[in-house]
């Protein structure tokens, strides 16, 4: 069994992934860093998601010796200029206060609309996912990468309770309901990560 290292320690993740990667290969075991408890924090001190996911897929694949995948993601604000983005999940000071997160999106949003009613309101969600090898093996040194987009709009208040983060307050194009008013299945069809994710399994099968 060829083994890889997805850099989170949700579960629901991992079976995630080792359903889209099973639809193209029957022999890969995902680890994920429940497995090594040990591994040490990696600081998300990069600017860019790409320089994020790099910084985490070499750290790891360098403390396990094995094969790693890490992403990063983040909400693209057009009106914002392109923020909250590398900074998502810190957006209102404490990291991952989804509520907090959101509010202040919403208020910034508020009032720019209350300067300019024909507001800009689209957005994109962004996700870029970093493939490293560790010493040894016959693509140690090299990284892979690819991205995913789901672009949409801002609505006004949160709307759903599936999801996380900014979910509730995101209409992705072409649909009516907030990405947190979708099914999981759904979600994972159109979002940024399993776009992501679905671009990188072959190129994973192909090097493993
Ligand atoms: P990370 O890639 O897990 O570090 O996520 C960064 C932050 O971006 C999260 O904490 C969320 O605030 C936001 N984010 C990323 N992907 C999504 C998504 O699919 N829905 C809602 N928020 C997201």
């Amino acid at each position: 069994m060829k083994q890889v290292v997805l850099a989170t320690r949700n579960k629901g993740k991992i079976v995630e992934f080792e359903r889209l990667l099973s639809e193209l290969a029957s022999d890969i075991h995902v680890l994920g860093l429940s497995d090594f408890p040990d591994m040490p924090d990696v600081e998300e001190s990069g600017t860019t998601l790409q320089e994020n996911a790099l910084l985490k897929s070499r750290a790891i694949a360098a403390f396990t010796s094995l094969p790693s995948l890490a992403d990063d993601s983040g909400l693209f604000v057009s009106a914002l200029g392109g923020d909250p983005g590398v900074y998502s999940a810190r957006w209102a000071g404490a990291h991952g206060d989804d509520e907090a997160n959101t509010e202040k999106v919403l208020g910034q949003m508020r009032a720019l609309a209350q300067l300019d009613p024909n507001l800009d309101r689209s957005a994109s969600f962004k996700c870029v996912i970093a493939l490293s090898f560790p010493k040894g093996h016959a693509q140690a040194g090299r990284d892979f990468i690819e991205q995913g987009e789901m672009p949409g709009a801002l609505i006004e208040s949160p709307r759903g309770d599936h999801g996380f983060g900014y979910d509730p307050i995101f209409i992705p194009s072409g649909l009516t309901l907030t990405s947190a008013e979708l099914s999981a299945e759904q979600k994972d069809s159109i979002s940024h990560r399993g776009r992501a994710m679905r671009q990188i399994a072959p190129i994973l099968i192909e090097l493993l």
